[in-house]
C-alpha cells in the first residue's frame, strides 16, 4: 500500500494536487504523484485484500479523469463517427473524398493533443496555457468550417490573454462540450460567444439560436457533458447555469473570480 507525500510536480495550482495537498490516502497509484510505501501500523485501515470505500482522493481523481476522457476523447471520436457517417452517404468524389480525409486528420489530431495533455497533467509535468482569443478564434473558425454554422466571438480583450494552464483546461473543455453539444442537438445557425468582466467576475456566455432543449428533458435532467461542465465551473471557484427554452435557443453562462483566470 502506498500513501501520498507530496504534491505532483506541477505544485499546488496543479489539477490533481487537491487530492494530495489533504495527505488523503488512494487506493491506487497515480502517476506523477509522489508517493512513498506506508511504515507498519501507519494504515491500519488499510489491508490488502480488504474491500475499501474510495478515499475523496480517489474520487476527485476518478471524476477528473471521466471528464478527460468524455470532453476530450470520446466527444472527439463521437464527431468523427458521424463525419465517416456522412461522407458515406453523400458519396463524394475524390476531391471531396480528400477533404474528407483532411478534416479527419485534423479530428484525429485533435484527440492526440487531447491525450498528450491528459498524460502530462497525470504526469504533474506543466501544460501550456493558451492564448485565450487566438485559441477561441481557431476553435471557432474550425467550428464553422465542419457544420457551416455562425460564429461571432465579443469581447476576447476583456480577459486576460494568457491563462493559467489550470484555468485553460477547464475553460477550453467547457466551451468544447458547449459547441459539440451545439452541433449535436441544437440546429442553430449562430452561435455567439461573449467574455465580459465587472467587479471581479469574469463572465463566459455562450448562446446558441437553436431548437433549445426539448420539453421531455425536463429541468432536473442532464447528462455527463453539462454535469462535466458544472463540475470544471465548481473547480474554477465558479458555477455554470444552462439556460433553455423549447424553440427559444440554449445558453450557457459561467461566471467565475477573476483572479482563477491566471492562478
Ligand atoms: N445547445 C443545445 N440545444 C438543444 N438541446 C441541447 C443543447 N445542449 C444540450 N441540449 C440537450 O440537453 C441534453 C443534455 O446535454 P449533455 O451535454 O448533458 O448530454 P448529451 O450531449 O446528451 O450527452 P453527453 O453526456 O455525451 O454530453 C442533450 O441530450 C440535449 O437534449
Ligand atoms: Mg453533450
Amino acid at each position: 500500500m502506498w500513501i501520498i507525500l507530496g504534491c505532483p510536480r506541477g505544485g499546488p495550482g496543479h489539477p490533481l494536487a487537491a487530492s494530495v495537498v489533504e495527505g488523503e490516502r488512494v487506493g491506487v497509484s497515480q502517476p506523477g504523484v509522489v508517493l512513498k510505501r506506508a511504515e507498519p501500523g501507519h494504515l491500519q485501515s488499510v489491508r490488502p485484500g480488504a474491500r475499501q470505500r474510495p478515499s475523496s482522493a480517489e474520487v476527485y481523481v476518478r471524476q477528473w479523469l471521466a471528464r478527460e476522457l468524455h470532453d476530450g476523447v470520446a466527444q472527439v471520436l463521437t464527431g468523427m463517427v458521424m463525419e465517416i457517417e456522412q461522407v458515406k452517404a453523400e458519396q463524394t468524389g475524390r476531391r471531396g473524398a480528400q477533404e474528407a480525409l483532411d478534416s479527419l486528420q485534423a479530428s484525429t489530431r485533435n484527440v492526440l493533443a487531447s491525450v498528450r495533455q491528459t498524460l502530462l497533467t497525470l504526469r504533474g509535468e506543466p501544460t501550456l496555457g493558451p492564448n485565450l482569443d487566438e485559441w477561441l478564434q481557431a476553435l471557432l473558425d474550425r467550428f464553422h468550417a465542419e457544420t457551416g454554422i455562425e460564429t461571432r466571438l465579443l469581447g476576447a480583450d476583456s480577459w486576460p490573454a494568457q491563462l493559467s494552464a489550470h484555468a485553460s483546461i477547464n475553460l477550453s473543455r467547457i466551451v468544447e462540450e458547449a459547441l459539440h453539444n451545439v452541433r449535436l442537438h441544437s440546429g442553430a445557425q449562430l452561435v455567439l460567444v461573449s467574455l465580459s468582466e465587472a467587479d471581479g467576475v469574469a463572465r463566459l456566455y455562450l448562446r446558441d439560436d437553436g431548437r433549445g432543449r426539448k420539453e421531455v428533458d425536463g429541468p432536473a435532467w442532464q447528462g455527463l457533458g453539462t454535469l462535466g461542465m458544472k463540475e470544471r465551473a465548481l473547480i474554477l471557484g465558479g458555477e455554470l447555469r444552462v439556460e433553455s427554452g423549447f424553440g427559444d435557443g440554449t445558453a450557457i453562462e459561467l461566471r467565475l473570480p477573476v483572479g482563477m483566470l491566471t492562478s
